[in-house]
Parts: C-alpha cells; sequence; structure tokens
C-alpha cells in the first residue's frame, strides 16, 4: 500500500491535461457487450477500476486487449450471463452490467454491489426500471436473477428520493436498446457522462431521442454492430484542477476541461470571485493569481447540478476562505467522511445533518490523514497542498481508482508530492 508525502505551501503554476472520464469508461466498456463485433474504446485512463472491469468483462466472455496506453480492443461474441459476487462486490460500478445482459441475453445474474462509504448505494431504481420493460426479477442468495424473455418497450420514470440514477439510466439505455418496442425514461440522468455512453450506443446503431435532456426515448433494434469510440475528457478531474487553483492561487491552464460540462462549477467559482477564462472549447486558464476568494453556499444536485463529485473539494477551498459558507449534500447526504480528516489538519467544520457549516480562514497545519474514498482523497491531497508543513495520505489505493497519475500531473506543475510505500511514513505516535 502507497502513502503520497505532501510539502504544503508551494506555488503551482503551468499547464495539466485531463485524462478520460472514468464515470463514462465503465458504462462504455459494459455496453461493449451489446455487440459480438469488436469496438475500440480510446481516450481510457489508465485506474484501477478501468482495469477492474476489463477483468469483469473477460470473466463474462469478452476477449479485452489493451493495446496502447490509454486504448482498448474488446470484443464479446460470446457472453455468459452470470457477474461473480467476488469481482462485483469490489467495485459498485459493475452493476452496470444489468443492463448489457438484459439486452444482449436476455437474462442476467449479478451480484449486487454492496454500500460504500458514501452512503448506502441502492438499486430499487435500476430494478424498477427493469421489471416495467416486463423482466422478472428475483433476489436470492445476494444476487438479482432476472429473466427478460418477454421483455418489451415501456414508459419508465426513474426519478428516486435523491432525483436522477446515472448508473440506473445506463442500465435502462443498455436495456431498451435491444428490447423491442419504443421505451421512454423520464427524469433520466444527464450528465455528460450519459450523452458519452447515448453518443457511442448510436454509433452501434441504437435508435436513441432526447441526448442530453431528462426525457430519453429508445426504439429497440435488432442487433448492435462494433464501433470505435473516444471516451470524453473527465470533468470531474477538470473541475478538482480548477477548485486546486483556486485555493492555491495558482494560475493553471487546464488542458481537456469542457466548460460547458462545469457549468454549474464554474458558475459558483466565479460568484466566488475566481478569475479565469475558456480560452478554447477544451482549455480553461485559472488566473487564481489575481483571484480574492470569497465563501459561498453550495447545495449538490444531479446534472445540471454542482456535482457531488466535486463536493469534498470545495469545502477544503471553502475552509481555506474567509468567512462562513454552508455545504449541503443532497445527493448523498453522509458525504462528508473527509470532513475529520480536514479538522485534524485544523479545519472549523461542523456537520450537521446534510450540512457542512465551515467557518473557513483558519491556517491549516500538515498531519497524518487517511483516505476513505475517491474524491476524499483528492481533497486530503489538495489541503496537504495548501497546509504548512508535511501531510500523509494514506490508503491511497482510493485516489488511484479514479485519478490518473494525479501526483505525478502535480508535481510537474511544482508541487513538492511525492508517493512513498506506506512503511516510510514516520511514526506521528512516538
Ligand atoms: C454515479 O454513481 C457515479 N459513479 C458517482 O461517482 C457519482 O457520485 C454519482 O453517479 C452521482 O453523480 C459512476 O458513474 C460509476 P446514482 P451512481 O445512482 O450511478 C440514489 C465517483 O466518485 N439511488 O446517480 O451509483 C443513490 O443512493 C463516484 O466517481 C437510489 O435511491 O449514483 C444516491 O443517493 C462516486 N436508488 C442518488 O440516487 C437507485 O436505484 C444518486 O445515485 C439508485 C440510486
Amino acid at each position: 500500500m502507497d502513502v503520497v508525502k505532501i510539502t504544503g505551501g508551494h506555488p503551482l503554476t503551468g499547464e495539466i491535461a485531463v485524462s478520460g472520464a472514468k464515470n463514462a469508461c465503465l458504462p462504455i466498456f459494459a455496453a461493449t457487450l451489446l455487440t459480438d463485433e469488436p469496438c475500440v474504446i480510446e481516450n481510457v485512463p489508465n485506474l484501477s477500476d478501468v482495469r477492474f472491469m476489463a477483468d469483469i468483462l473477460q470473466h463474462m466472455g469478452a476477449t479485452v486487449e489493451k493495446v496502447e496506453r490509454n486504448t482498448w480492443n474488446i470484443c464479446a461474441k460470446e457472453v455468459k450471463s452470470k457477474a461473480p459476487y467476488d469481482l462485483v462486490r469490489k467495485m459498485r460500478a459493475s452493476i452496470c452490467l444489468l443492463g448489457p445482459l438484459v439486452g444482449r441475453v436476455k437474462r442476467a445474474e449479478v451480484s449486487l454491489p454492496g454500500g460504500c462509504v458514501i452512503g448506502p448505494r441502492p438499486i430499487d431504481l435500476h430494478l424498477k426500471g427493469l421489471a416495467k420493460l416486463g423482466c422478472v426479477i428475483e433476489t436470492k442468495g445476494g444476487y438479482v436473477q432476472i429473466d427478460a424473455s418477454a421483455a418489451k418497450g415501456a414508459n419508465i420514470f426513474l426519478g428516486g428520493r435523491h432525483g436522477s440514477t446515472v448508473t440506473g439510466t445506463a442500465n435502462m439505455l443498455m436495456a431498451a436498446v435491444l428490447t423491442p418496442g419504443i421505451t421512454r425514461i423520464d427524469s433520466a440522468a444527464c450528465e455528460p457522462e450519459i450523452v458519452d455512453l447515448c453518443n457511442m450506443l448510436v454509433q452501434m446503431g441504437a435508435k436513441i431521442d432526447g441526448i442530453g435532456s431528462h426525457a430519453l426515448t429508445v426504439e429497440g433494434v435488432d442487433k448492435l454492430h462494433g464501433t470505435h469510440y473516444h471516451v470524453l475528457p473527465d470533468r470531474i478531474e477538470a473541475g478538482t484542477y480548477v477548485l486546486t487553483a483556486a485555493l492555491m492561487h495558482s494560475d493553471l491552464i487546464i488542458q481537456g476541461a469542457q466548460a460547458e460540462h462545469l457549468s454549474a462549477t464554474l458558475d459558483k467559482l466565479d460568484e466566488a470571485g475566481l478569475k479565469f477564462e475558456i480560452t478554447h472549447s477544451d482549455r480553461i486558464r485559472v488566473r487564481g493569481s489575481e483571484s480574492e476568494i470569497k465563501p459561498v453556499d453550495i447545495i449538490t444536485l444531479p446534472h445540471p447540478g454542482y456535482p457531488t463529485d466535486l463536493q469534498a473539494q470545495m469545502c477544503i477551498l471553502m475552509a481555506a476562505t474567509q468567512g462562513l459558507s454552508i455545504i449541503t449534500e443532497r445527493v448523498y447526504p453522509n458525504r462528508f467522511m473527509h470532513v475529520p480528516e480536514l479538522q485534524r489538519m485544523g479545519a472549523d467544520i461542523a456537520i450537521e445533518g446534510p450540512n457542512a457549516i465551515i467557518k473557513g480562514g483558519r491556517p491549516l497545519s500538515g498531519a497524518p490523514v487517511m483516505a476513505s474514498d475517491l474524491r476524499a482523497s483528492a481533497a486530503l491531497i489538495m489541503a496537504g497542498l495548501y497546509a504548512t508543513g508535511e501531510t500523509w495520505v494514506q490508503r491511497i489505493y482510493h485516489l488511484d481508482r479514479g485519478y490518473e497519475r494525479f501526483d505525478d500531473k502535480l508535481r510537474t506543475i511544482g508541487a513538492q508530492i511525492e508517493r512513498l510505500p506506506a512503511e516510510q511514513m514516520p511514526n506521528f505516535d512516538s
């Protein structure tokens, strides 16, 4: 296991490139099961979650080959219908195998995903949608078993108590594209990663209307063909760098950032006083050195609202900003595991239900801290860049699930950051 050691207070400057989007890649990989023809997927980030999904596809009968650093060839001539517990339990996103199995082989047996630190991860909406298509669903021994032999198009409302569901929408799309009839999905997720999945499915021959909206209409077809697809840039990685530039008062160019995928985040940062330009459709120039940041209140919501995956990163920015701010988490109300770690560094944050009440502006000092999930890891590293002294972030495997070479990329813009074996971490208790 590795740790990351950061020595804080060093100015950052220069250009940083964004990798392909993890949360588009995972359903896109699953979608390759929908055809018996080869698919080439480009701009795939080198992440443990991606490698894991590749292992699962291989187990399901696909041939999966990484042909270049960020390009994979996948061909599912035959597909098994069972995704095993020991693989699925390690990555919740593997639930998005349900849709392609229902679409391609008309049956599925997928282990129910466990929960995770950011909160319960139910799949009731996924199952509600599949049942509306006429699937016969049984949960037995920790598996969900689906018989889709009689499935046909239907009208589905997919909204839940926290709004739309991203992987639930992905599953319904991948089931409906090969299900006879017309399927209408209301309260669908419209995250850019869902748009990317729709674009790939259309390239494969699917018939989908309403792409990018909360109302999708799918006309089932008999067969889909293989395709060559380039995954969109990761807006959450891009947003993490924009927030880092604001935190560090740094001038950064973020290459590959598509501003229209970050409109809520950029709107809030504009309100907070960050100066930035959108110099190209895929480049944001942040002028943090000229910005006076003031506190803002945030409520996380499904897209196009402020993304929950940038909530932890905003917490550290507000902890470093003089004044009071309130961050309300409406998607995962318990997603504040990063707060106790930030408190160890001196942040004044109180949690009241789904709210983080932040009295910002107190000095932060480096400390040994524990990563709890993917986005918390990034936020703790940001805190280490800002704090005085050394910060040691443990359980860095969380970071490697969703950020490609995060420490390397930060080092290229001046961060004093290194990845070390855990045994090199000093004993802070002596
Ligand atoms: C996706 O998770 C992302 N993961 C998450 O990113 C992201 O935080 C989340 O969407 C919200 O944007 C991937 O795309 C692989 P949801 P997903 O279904 O699809 C509730 C990261 O850090 N819900 O949109 O699992 C659910 O409990 C990860 O990259 C139900 O109640 O999230 C949550 O409160 C973390 N019933 C809300 O909806 C359901 O059947 C949103 O969940 C499904 C979801």
